[in-house]
């Protein structure tokens, strides 16, 4: 694998020794075992929207394996403030950096930059599109979390129009044979060309509705995604949207006593903080795994 790009560009082979290798990362941070198959290597991390989790365990999981790694704190530090290109940009970072981890507003940005690059490129997440170590770091905590992800029931919950960890993980789902259930508020709903196409291509079952309380009812995992706020032309209608869509502990006292939510975080108020402290709440677990995972990527793509 040189890039990371699309989950789709992913076979199920590749995705399960991916999968591996992160427990075997796991297995050396447990131990506090020291890795350095990084060591010389350089990291650059181009966010050029903002981002916690995932810069910050690229960071570590690089540190971890003994490389460095350079980037910036605020898009307006760079001299794409000054009108330079993408282009420019990235032909002069790739001389200075051995990976480039990349996270931008605009769909195919990744892709464009893996062509461009010749350096390994991971996406990082393109607009709305992917987001495909997010997808590899969700299939690896519901593996363990739950042992196996075939035959479960899965609800994927929220902005599903907008947001980039909800369409590749839907896709890696129907792949590894879970039972679908999608939940949107009316208009937020995936494409019908996505439904469709993991249709067609797993055979997937899928259930779509617009009730939140049918899609915990037999879940085995729940995974929520805030309403994208940034990606709405209209700002009244995200924060209407926001107001109605919650889940509540309420909602969660009808859930299967075992089942487990998940959500990629940030949450800005769709997940009453009451909810944090219940058994089924997973989502920070969910993002410890982002530094295993995000080691293998990176010792995967060099
Ligand atoms: N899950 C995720 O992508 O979080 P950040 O936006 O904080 O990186």
């Amino acid at each position: 694998m040189k890039d990371l790009i699309s989950i789709k560009d992913l076979k199920i082979e590749e995705i399960e020794e991916i999968l591996k290798k992160s427990d075997e990362m796991e297995s050396h941070l447990k131990q506090n075992k020291s890795l350095d198959i990084m060591k010389g290597k350089i990291l650059a991390t181009l966010f050029f929207e903002p981002s916690t989790r995932t810069r910050l365990s690229f960071t570590s999981a690089m540190q971890r394996l003994g490389g460095n790694v350079i980037g910036f704190e605020a898009v307006e530090s760079l001299s794409v403030a000054k009108g330079e290109n993408l282009t420019d940009t990235i032909k002069t970072v790739e001389k200075y950096s051995d990976i480039i981890v990349i996270r931008h507003p605009k769909e195919g940005t990744a892709r464009y930059v893996a062509e461009i690059s010749s350096k390994p490129v991971i996406n990082a997440g393109d607009g709305s599109n992917q987001h495909p170590s997010q997808t590899l770091l969700d299939l690896y905590s519901i593996k363990k979390l739950k042992g196996r992800i075939e035959g479960l029931n899965i609800t994927l919950l929220g902005d599903l129009k907008h947001a980039r960890v909800m369409k590749p993980l839907a896709y890696a789902l129907a792949m590894f044979k879970a039972n679908l259930t999608f939940v949107a508020p009316p208009g937020l709903e995936f494409s019908k060309e996505l439904t469709n196409e993991i249709k067609e291509k797993f055979n997937a079952r899928i259930i779509q509705t617009n009730d939140i309380l049918s899609g915990f009812s037999n879940a085995d995992v729940v995974y929520a995604c805030r309403i994208q706020k940034e990606r709405f032309a209209d700002q009244y209608e995200a924060e209407k949207l926001q107001k109605s869509f919650k889940i509540t502990p309420e909602i969660i006292e009808k859930a299967k006593d075992d089942m487990i939510l998940l959500h990629a975080l940030p949450k800005v108020g769709e997940l009453d903080s009451a909810i944090d402290e219940t058994k089924h709440a997973k989502y920070f677990e969910q993002a410890a795994y982002g530094i295993p995972v995000r080691m293998a990527i990176l010792s995967m793509v060099i």
